[in-house]
């Protein structure tokens, strides 16, 4: 179809990885639990573990407790069961998709309480890097902060303001907005700079090296089209990281009309992930 022919046209020809056969108009699938063999859940088992030493003291705390209540240390964690939990304390729930899904399809869930997660594991040789999202990804990464009441009103308006915005041509703003918070975003607390970005948090190297003083990517606060006019990496570490000073920021922060956001920014060039504007405060020297 439309979408696999797009995908399959930007990765030069690479098929997507995933099985959308049995997929519906929606792009959901059964988790098929039972299908994960022993190897899969000890990869899930290491992944979690070198995870966990990682994060005291740099993920946020919010992320920390959810995650030890999802108790997803064993294995390859059932979604229902998740799902149950997420529903019951913000009205959120979690479905199974083969992969990559269209933009649209993606807005729409988001934008109904609904986050789609990869059904497969990464391969042992990709411990360290994936260029795709998978399930260690996407579900350690994303759903500990969907039980946070703030951030879970954040995704959803996130998914509206998608489907608006492909509307407005703002789709490449946008996408830059998600990048920058909901993936590689920090936050400060009064113990310091703190990790809420699901891609920093999936990862092993960016989680020391995204607070590490003396590197030569930015910390700088998040101002919301400053961040949309932003450029960033796939490949490497962030030039620039934006700090919020709490989820409400991000929420009240992004309630505006893009609209004129969108007109001012078509008129203007992007700016290279690495740009530190006159006046931008380094908040980690
Ligand atoms: N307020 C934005 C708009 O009008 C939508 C949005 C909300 C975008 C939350 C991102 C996050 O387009
Ligand atoms: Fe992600």
């Amino acid at each position: 179809d439309d979408f696999l022919a797009t995908v399959a046209e930007k990765s030069n020809g690479a098929a997507l990885r995933g099985n959308y056969e049995k997929a519906d108009e929606q792009y959901v699938v059964a988790q098929d639990w039972d299908a994960y063999t022993e190897e899969e859940h000890e990869l899930w088992r290491k992944l979690y573990q070198r995870q966990m030493e990682l994060l005291p003291g740099r993920a946020c705390d919010e992320f920390i407790e959810a995650l030890h209540k999802m108790d997803a240390s064993g294995g390859i964690p059932k979604f229902d069961r998740t799902s149950e939990e997420l529903f019951a304390a913000t009205g959120w729930r979690i479905v199974a998709v083969p992969g990559l899904i269209p933009e649209l399809t993606f807005f729409e869930h988001l934008a109904n309480r609904r986050f789609p997660i990869t059904v497969w594991l990464r391969k042992p040789e990709e411990f360290n890097y994936i260029v795709e999202p998978d399930v260690f990804h996407d579900y350690f990464g994303h759903v500990p902060l969907l039980f946070n009441p703030v951030f879970a009103d954040y995704m959803q308006l996130y998914g509206k303001g998608g489907l608006k915005a492909m509307k407005l041509g703002g789709l490449d703003y946008l996408a830059r907005l998600y990048w920058y918070t909901v993936e590689f975003g920090l936050i400060k607390t009064d113990k310091g700079l703190r990790i809420y970005g699901a891609g920093i948090l999936s990862s092993g190297g960016e989680v020391e090296y995204c607070l590490k003083p003396g590197t030569p990517s930015r910390h700088i606060r998040l101002e919301i089209e400053r961040c949309l006019q932003t450029l960033y990496k796939i490949d490497s570490f962030q030039e620039t990281y934006f700090v919020i000073d709490n989820f409400q920021q991000l929420f009240d922060g992004t309630a505006p009309d893009f609209t004129p956001y969108y007109e001012r920014l078509k008129r203007l060039d992007a700016l290279p992930a690495n740009t530190l504007l006159p006046g931008e405060v380094e908040l980690l020297p």
